[in-house]
């Protein structure tokens, strides 16, 4: 039997949001009470982007911290499970490359993240974005991991990682049975996609997923934000002029309706239809002041925790060293079986 070992990662890119707690986070908290779990601060993922973008090494650093801060402060716990940071450990690098020779050049060209982050100017993007899925593939199974949780906009690149984990079993099947491993090497990773949350949306365009590259400030809750911000973002977040309605299908066609029902049941811990029994009927002012109180009384703990965390650097190095440490110990006897079976 495979131990259930659950992998995710977030990109210190800075401006954490909403989007990323309630897609990600929140999944991650709630997996440490029944998994081995490793949380990864995929900083070699960040650096794919034009530096301008990710902003140089200073904000690097800065970023690195503030997404293990956040980790910390949402209630995963460093001791038992394993936070640490990509870079840290070689062995994903070193297993991307053996995966780039697995992965084919058809399924990169079908991933739709790379087409929407490349845009129109496809020949000026770095090597390292088209490949990103390939890296991403090389982290969940450096460990071989069998969970993995993430917003519905990376379920397409657990499904590649799933494709790759295969085609290496299939193509080294023989040696991988000469070798002891038995019948697979690796894991056919799972998705867990779950809650009222998988794709949270912009507050200012409910057709467009809340990023934090939107240049709208007011398009996203930051975790950073304080009570003042929060309200207001809330209060000007976009919405049709009908009450709510006391049923889920009276959200379709209203994704702005939706996308606020579906944060404020995320953030209560219930299922939609519970929420739009309570507030049918009601006007979005009276709903939106009733989100505005939980989101304050739910994020404003986190971010005060994690402001005090990432200002304590010494702490938070610490928990990476030791994460690190932890990680490397699986992800080295991971590439041992790696080069055996290869013959490397
Ligand atoms: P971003 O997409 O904000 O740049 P990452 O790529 O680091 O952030 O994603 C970190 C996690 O957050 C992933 O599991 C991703 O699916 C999730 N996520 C990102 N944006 C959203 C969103 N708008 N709604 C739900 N989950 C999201
Ligand atoms: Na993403």
């Amino acid at each position: 039997m495979t131990i259930e070992r659950v992998f995710s990662g977030i990109q210190p890119t800075g401006n954490l949001h909403l989007g990323n707690y309630l897609g990600a986070i929140v999944n991650f908290v709630k997996m440490q009470d029944s998994h081995n779990c490793i949380y990864c601060v995929v900083d070699l993922h960040a650096i794919t982007v034009p530096v301008a973008v990710w902003g140089g090494p200073d904000a690097l650093r800065r970023n690195i911290r503030e997404v293990t801060a956040a980790f910390i402060a949402a209630g995963i716990d460093p001791k038992k499970q394993i936070i640490f940071n990509q870079s840290q450990v070689a062995e994903h690098s070193e297993l991307a490359w053996v995966l780039n020779c697995i992965a084919r050049l058809g399924w990169l060209n079908r991933m739709t993240q790379f087409k929407e982050k490349a845009g129109k100017d496809r020949e000026n993007v770095s090597v390292g974005l088209y490949d990103y899925p390939v890296l991403m593939a090389s982290d969940i199974l450096v460990y071989r991991a069998t969970h993995v949780p993430v917003g519905e906009d990376q379920k397409q690149h657990v499904e590649l990682t799933r494709d790759i984990a295969q085609k290496f079993n299939n193509d080294f099947a023989e040696s991988i049975a000469a070798q002891g491993f038995g019948e697979a090497f690796f894991p056919l990773p799972e998705p867990v996609i779950t809650g009222p949350a998988t794709r949270v949306m912009s507050l200012r365009d409910g057709t467009k997923k809340m990023s934090k590259s939107d240049p709208s400030d007011y398009s996203r809750i930051n975790l950073s934000d304080d009570a003042d911000a929060i309200a207001q973002k809330i209060r000007k977040a976009k919405t049709d002029s009908e009450p709510l309605p006391s049923e889920e299908q009276g959200l379709e066609a209203r994704p702005e309706a939706d996308n606020l029902v579906g944060i404020f049941a995320a953030l209560a811990g219930k299922p939609k239809p519970e929420v739009l029994r309570e507030f049918g009927g009601s006007q979005f002012s009276e709903f939106k002041s009733n989100l505005v109180d939980l989101a304050v009384a739910k994020l404003s703990p986190i971010t005060t925790e994690m402001k005090k965390l990432s200002a304590d650097q010494a702490y938070i190095d610490a928990v990476l060293a030791d994460g690190s440490e932890r990680a490397r110990a699986i992800a080295a006897e991971t590439m041992t079986g790696v080069k055996d079976i290869v013959g490397l």
